[in-house]
């Protein structure tokens, strides 16, 4: 199933982080439940998509992964570098307009999309992309997406409905949910 919507643009995110708005926080439970889904190896690189002011992405770090946080509002990625880390290094670029030049293409290990899904045009043409080309082969994807109602729809969070083809065509592919209510899918593409 493919979606169209109309997603707030960078410079209301950039207005929206101005305001001090915060997301989901990464609890202890979200954090435990990654690393039982997702074996941590240092050294492996990981994209997190949509990092925001890059919690996450900082977070990834933590477990020993090479990490690019991918932003389009300068506001978040400012308050991301605020933190230099080795390792670690930000890049600005609107995921509505394909993918990023410098991603090394087939050769990353771990995908992060937290909170960030519902707001892209395409999510399902999005994670397809992601799942065969962006991916190393039995590359993971970790997801957190807001579960809404179908009388509320997207931006902001997905149905059930619109969640479900996101979870097609991976080798492996495992749902469980924390307080939101957000689903969280830990995906694995094909190892060949
Ligand atoms: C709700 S915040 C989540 C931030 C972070 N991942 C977290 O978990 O706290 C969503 C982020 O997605 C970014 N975003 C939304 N649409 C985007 C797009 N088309 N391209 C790149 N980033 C986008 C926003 O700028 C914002 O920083």
């Amino acid at each position: 199933m493919t979606t169209s919507i109309t997603s707030p643009s960078a410079a209301v995110w950039n207005a929206w982080e101005a305001e001090g708005r915060s997301y989901q926080l990464i609890t202890d439970r979200e954090l435990l439940l990654f690393t039982q889904h997702f074996p941590i190896r240092g050294g492996h690189i990981a994209v997190d998509v949509g990092c925001g002011s890059g919690g996450f992405t900082r977070q990834l770090h933590r477990f020993g992964y090479d990490v690019t946080g991918i932003d389009f509002a300068d506001a978040a990625l400012n308050a991301a570098r605020r933190t230099p880390l080795s390792g670690v290094r930000y890049i600005r670029h609107d995921l509505n307009k394909g993918d990023p030049l410098n991603l090394r293409m087939h050769g990353i290990d771990l995908v992060v999309c937290r909170l960030a899904m519902p707001f892209l045009t395409d999510p399902v043409s999005w994670i397809r992309r992601v799942r065969d080309s962006w991916l190393r082969p039995g590359g993971r994807m970790y997801a957190v997406i807001p579960v809404v109602g179908d009388d509320i729809g997207r931006p902001g969070g997905m149905t059930e409905r619109e969640l479900a083809p996101l979870t097609l065509g991976w080798a492996q592919a495992v749902r469980y949910n924390l307080r939101g209510p957000l689903a969280c899918l830990a995906l694995r593409s094909t190892a060949t």
